[in-house]
C-alpha cells in the first residue's frame, strides 16, 4: 500500500516504476494517494482576499469559490509554462526513461469562461506535440495536486475530459491526488528512500504564502534534473515580514528567519531585500544555480507576486528566458495588468548595444568559442541566446570589434565558430 510503499514511478529505474507498470490504470492509482491522506488542510482559516477581476466582478479568491476569472497575469503565467514544458519535454524525453510534471497546486482544471488550467495545459502541450511520436520511448508522468475538494472534483472532470478528447498513448499517465501539497511531498520523499526523483518539473502555484517550505522543496528536488517554477506572494511578505503575526509561516517560506531584518516598511529597500532574500535562499539552501524571476504587476501598479524559475541547467535557463522575453519583448523580465490591452503598434526591437558594450569589455583581447558566449549571455546578462548571433555578433563585427579566425562567411556563427574580441 503506497503511504508504506515506493510512490508509483516516481524514482528513476527503481522498483517502483514496476509497481507503477503493474498498476497501469489511473483510477488505482488514484484510489492509491485517496488512501494516503492523512489530515486535512485549514483552509478555513485564511483572511479572505477580494479582488476586483477584469470582468468588473468582486470575488473572494480564497474561500469556496470553485472557479474563479482568468486574469490577464494568469495567462502570461500560463504562456511561460506552455512554452517552457514545450521546449522540455522534447529534450528531457530524449535522454530519460521516465519524467514528471508536479503540479501541486493544480486548482481546478478550468476557469469560469472555459480558459484551460495550468493541468490542462500541461496535458495538451505534451499530447498535441508536434514531436509526440518521437518521445514514445518515454514515460510521462503528470501529477496534478489539488486540496480543495469541489476544486479537485472539477480538476478530476477536466482531466476525464482530457482523456476522452485526446486518447492517451500507453506511455502517459495521470495521478491526481487531493491532498495537502505538504504531505504529498513528504509521502513522495519518504516512499523514495534515497533514491532519486525522476526528472521532475514541480509548478508550485499556492494562492499565498502558506505551504510552500523552502525546506521540503529543497528535499524533494534535490536531484540535479530536477526543476522548479513558484509563486512566491511578495505583497503579503512586504506587508508582513516585519509584523511578527506570521513569522512562523514565513520561515518556512524563506527557510530562514532572516526576513525578520528586512528594512521597514515605506523604506523603498524592503521590496528588494526581501526578493532577494527569497532568491538567494532558492540558490543557496535549495541548491539550484541558476534562478531567473519574472513579475507580475498588478492594476494598480504594485508588484503582486514574483515567479521564480529554478534550474541546475544552462538550458532549461536558457529556454525559460526565451519564454520570458517572449511574454516581455522589452527584456523587463515583468507582465503588468495594467498595461494588458493595450495596443503596442510595434513590438520593441531588442536593444542589444549594452550585451555589445559588455562582451566588448569583459572579452578585450580574448578568443572564445560561439558556445562559450551564448553561454555566458545567458548565465550571466538578462539577454538571451537567440540575441547573441544576427543582433550581437553581426553587428560587432561590422564594426570590426570582432573577427574570426575559422569563419567561412562573414556575420555567420555556425557551431564551433571562434571569435576574437579585438
Ligand atoms: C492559484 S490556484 C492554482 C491555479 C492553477 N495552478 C492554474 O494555473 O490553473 C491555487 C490552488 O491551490 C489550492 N491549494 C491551496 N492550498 C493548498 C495546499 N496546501 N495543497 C494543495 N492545494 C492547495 C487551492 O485550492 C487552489 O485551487
Amino acid at each position: 500500500m503506497y503511504p508504506t510503499g515506493p510512490a508509483p514511478g516516481l524514482a528513476q529505474n527503481s522498483p517502483a516504476s514496476k509497481s507503477w507498470d503493474r498498476m497501469g490504470c489511473r483510477e488505482e492509482v488514484h484510489l492509491h494517494y485517496g488512501l494516503s491522506l492523512r489530515g486535512s488542510l485549514g483552509i478555513g482559516s485564511r483572511i479572505p482576499t477580494y479582488i476586483k477581476t477584469s470582468l468588473g466582478r468582486w470575488q473572494i479568491l480564497v474561500s469556496n469559490t470553485t472557479l474563479w476569472d482568468l486574469e490577464p497575469h494568469t495567462k502570461a503565467k500560463h504562456d511561460l509554462l506552455v512554452r517552457y514544458l514545450n521546449a522540455w519535454f522534447p529534450v528531457l524525453s530524449r535522454y530519460r526513461g521516465r519524467i514528471v510534471f508536479l503540479d501541486g497546486f493544480a486548482g481546478p482544471g478550468v476557469y469560469n469562461t472555459g480558459e484551460p488550467g495550468s493541468p490542462r495545459l500541461a496535458l495538451e502541450t505534451l499530447l498535441n506535440h508536434s514531436h509526440l511520436m518521437n518521445m514514445s520511448h518515454c514515460e510521462f508522468l503528470f501529477i496534478f495536486n489539488e486540496h480543495h475538494p469541489k476544486r479537485f472534483a472539477s480538476l478530476e472532470s477536466v482531466v476525464a475530459d482530457v482523456e476522452n478528447d485526446l486518447q492517451l498513448p500507453n506511455n502517459i499517465k495521470v495521478v491526481t491526488s487531493q491532498n495537502n501539497f505538504s504531505i504529498l511531498a513528504e509521502d513522495l520523499l519518504g516512499s523514495l528512500r534515497g533514491k532519486n526523483l525522476a526528472p521532475t518539473f514541480a509548478f508550485l502555484d499556492p494562492f499565498g504564502y502558506k505551504d510552500v517550505p523552502m525546506a521540503l522543496i529543497r528535499d524533494l528536488l534535490a536531484f540535479d534534473k530536477c526543476e522548479l517554477f513558484i509563486y512566491f506572494d511578495f505583497n503579503s511578505v512586504l506587508r508582513f515580514s516585519t509584523a511578527g503575526n506570521v513569522d512562523e509561516h514565513f520561515e518556512q517560506l524563506f527557510g530562514t528567519d532572516e526576513f525578520k531584518h528586512a528594512p521597514p516598511s515605506g523604506d523603498p529597500r524592503r521590496g528588494e531585500f526581501l526578493r532577494e532574500l527569497y532568491e538567494r535562499q532558492l540558490t543557496d539552501f535549495c541548491g539550484f544555480p541558476y534562478v531567473q524571476s519574472f513579475q507580475m504587476v498588478n492594476r494598480r501598479g504594485k508588484t503582486g507576486n514574483y515567479l521564480f524559475f529554478c534550474t541546475r541547467s544552462v538550458k532549461g535557463l536558457s529556454v525559460m528566458k526565451e519564454a520570458m522575453w517572449k511574454v516581455d519583448p522589452s527584456g523587463g523580465y515583468k507582465f503588468s495588468d495594467l498595461l494588458h490591452g493595450q495596443t503596442v503598434l510595434f513590438e520593441p526591437e531588442v536593444d542589444t548595444s549594452p550585451l555589445q558594450h559588455e562582451l566588448a569589455s569583459v572579452f578585450r583581447g580574448q578568443c572564445l568559442s560561439i558556445e562559450d558566449i551564448e553561454e555566458y549571455v545567458v548565465v550571466y546578462t538578462p539577454y538571451c541566446k537567440s540575441h547573441v548571433k544576427r543582433k550581437t555578433l553581426a553587428e560587432m563585427q561590422r564594426r570590426n570589434q570582432i573577427s574570426s579566425p575559422n569563419q567561412r562567411t562573414r556575420n555567420t556563427y555556425p557551431p564551433g565558430t571562434l571569435v576574437q574580441f579585438n
